[in-house]
């Protein structure tokens, strides 16, 4: 297997809105990403992934891009940018960048040009379509955020293509103008001296041609195979290699919903000439009742089967991420682990055990690292995120469920868990801003900060600066090879890594109850490399208590 840094790295995603306001104005800015940069190498991650900081109408956050290469008014100027690009560099840290090129924002200048008339020079960089008739989409595909993924133009009276809001039309990529484009602006953020792109839904850019009707999911029909892996994402995506990420030391990864390890392989193989690794959903999707929504846990066994299959289907083949949860998912440790107050410390310092034992490059959402919890959202008023927004309007106030079955389903599940400030310490908006927060502040910063974890060794920031610490000492944790112990285990979630003669043993207890559990003869009096409470490692015959984590090296 190859080493490279990226394997090698701890990457920590920013949601720059929710991260740290400068300027009172209650958004979060890239000043305020500056200012804590200090922050960032203090807890030792070598990379930061930059959710978009584009010129955006803000439909979805910055996911609608008006302007590549200008900064989003809210969040400062590109003076700040390259200043903030600069400190981080002195600092060590490298940048990456949310390349969003599957859509762009419908007040995009290309967007405004191509719906202008059927003979405009940008016609062709978007997906065009007659309807049916007047009243009747061009087929029954449903768009991610609610309704149908067709809408309907005036001016040309034909229909665009928007597998998200209707504020992101799609962009026409097997159109090679569109193409240069696209490789022309990279290489203007290249030359720059960013470190790399995480590229959104990059599995979604090719289209097949002929886009018959989905079959019925939910309320629409499902666009999923017509569009997912389409006829020519690899060929565009080497094409995008030999042009621009060739020429440069970057990192890149790809989120690549409903990509399997087979095709991972072509995404993220070691000698594909595609993309560094792929972000992929399999661990935390599958839980859905309706649609993506439900209240449920997955069983202990599911989620370690799946994640044990990419374990050790990509080894010595391919690399993928690591993570529990990103700006689209609720909170880790309300999700997989437990958030009621005697267990919160104890099972985020237990998922984040588990996590960064496995084969991949791990990822740290913004407050993870804090252990940061779902938000106790009170009202529908609450959200501001369209998903969620849209989601509780299709399915309960003009669908099919009441208020008290979907409810549940929004609070464990909506982005908006993931999207509220970073809890810096117990002022104020948790220290957040001076102003009023965009969307409100987690009730809980008076406990849940990081001004006191950063001066409280046992807290769950310091545990997760040892485990990255420890990545750097244990090439192990990097490149050794797994295997699942007590497969169908509800309680515990067992594995080895071997690299040579080396071997770890990661125990990881994810229920609120005691159990046993007799460590295997060959680990018999091994050394600990990180726990998250004190137990006597020597022994075989262990009673574990809840959450509890360890490691052992032999
Ligand atoms: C990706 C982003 C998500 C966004 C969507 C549309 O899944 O992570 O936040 O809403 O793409 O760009
Ligand atoms: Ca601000």
């Amino acid at each position: 297997m190859k080493k490279t840094w990226w394997k090698e790295a701890v990457i920590y995603q920013i949601y720059p809105r929710s991260f740290m306001d400068s300027n009172g104005d209650g958004i979060g800015d890239l000043k305020g990403i500056t200012s804590r940069l200090d922050y960032l190498k203090y807890l030792g991650i070598d990379v930061i992934w930059l959710s978009p900081v584009y010129q955006s109408p803000n439909d979805d956050n910055g996911y609608d891009i008006s302007d590549y290469q200008a900064i989003m008014e809210e969040f400062g100027t590109m003076e700040d940018f390259d200043e903030m690009l600069a400190a981080a560099h002195e600092r060590g840290i490298r940048i990456v960048m949310d390349l969003v090129v599957n859509h762009t924002s419908d007040e995009h200048k290309w967007f405004m040009e191509s719906r202008k008339s059927k003979d405009n020079a940008y016609r062709d960089y978007y997906i065009w379509r007659e309807g049916k008739d007047e009243q009747t989409p061009p087929n029954n595909w449903g768009a991610c955020f609610g309704g149908s993924a067709w809408q309907y133009d005036e001016a040309t009276a034909m229909y665009y293509l928007h597998l998200f809001s209707k504020k992101q039309p799609d962009l026409n990529w097997d159109n090679p103008k569109v193409r240069a484009e696209v490789f022309d602006m990279m290489t203007w953020w290249c030359e720059k001296g960013i470190d790399g792109f995480r590229m959104d839904v990059i599995s979604l850019i090719s289209k097949t041609k002929e886009m018959p009707d989905g079959e019925i999911h939910g309320l629409y029909g499902d666009f999923g195979p017509y569009c997912t892996h389409g006829p020519n994402v690899h060929k565009y995506l080497q094409e995008m290699n030999e042009k621009v990420l060739s020429k440069y030391d970057i990192m890149t990864v790809g989120e690549t919903a409903g990509v399997t390890t087979e095709t991972a392989k072509q995404y993220a193989g070691e000698n594909a000439r595609e993309l560094n690794m792929v972000f992929q959903f399999e661990h935390v999707e599958g839980d859905g009742k309706y649609g993506k929504w439900t209240d449920e846990k997955l069983p202990l066994t599911t989620l370690k089967k799946t994640l044990s299959r990419w374990q050790t289907e990509l080894y010595g083949t391919a690399w993928n991420s690591l993570f529990w949860d990103n700006h689209d998912q609720p909170r880790a440790v309300s999700r997989f682990g437990d958030d009621r107050p005697q267990f919160r410390e104890a099972s985020a310092k237990m998922l984040a055990t588990c996590l960064h034992m496995l084969q991949g490059t791990p990822y740290i959402y913004q407050g993870e690292e804090l252990g940061m919890t779902n938000y106790p959202f009170q009202s529908p008023e609450d959200f501001r995120d369209i998903e969620s927004i849209n989601a509780y309007r299709e399915w309960c106030k003009e669908g099919p469920l009441s208020h008290d079955v979907f409810w549940p389903c929004l609070l464990y599940k909506s982005r908006d868990n993931a999207r509220t400030p970073v809890q810096w310490d117990d002022s104020a908006q948790a220290g957040f801003t001076t102003g009023t927060p965009w969307i409100a502040v987690n009730p809980n910063y008076k406990e849940i900060n990081a001004k006191a974890e950063t001066a409280d060794p046992d807290s769950v920031f310091h545990y997760y600066k040892k485990l990255i610490a420890l990545r750097k000492e244990n090439p192990i944790m990097v490149y050794g090879s797994y295997e699942l112990l007590l497969e169908e285990s509800e309680e515990l979630f067992v594995y080895t890594r071997t690299l040579e003669s080396e071997r770890l043993l990661v125990v990881c207890s994810f229920c609120d109850h005691e159990t046993t559990f007799a460590v295997p003869e060959e680990f018999a009096g091994a050394s600990c490399l990180i726990a998250n409470m004190g137990n006597e490692y020597g022994k075989t015959e262990m009673t574990l208590q809840p959450y509890e984590a360890f490691v052992l090296i032999r």
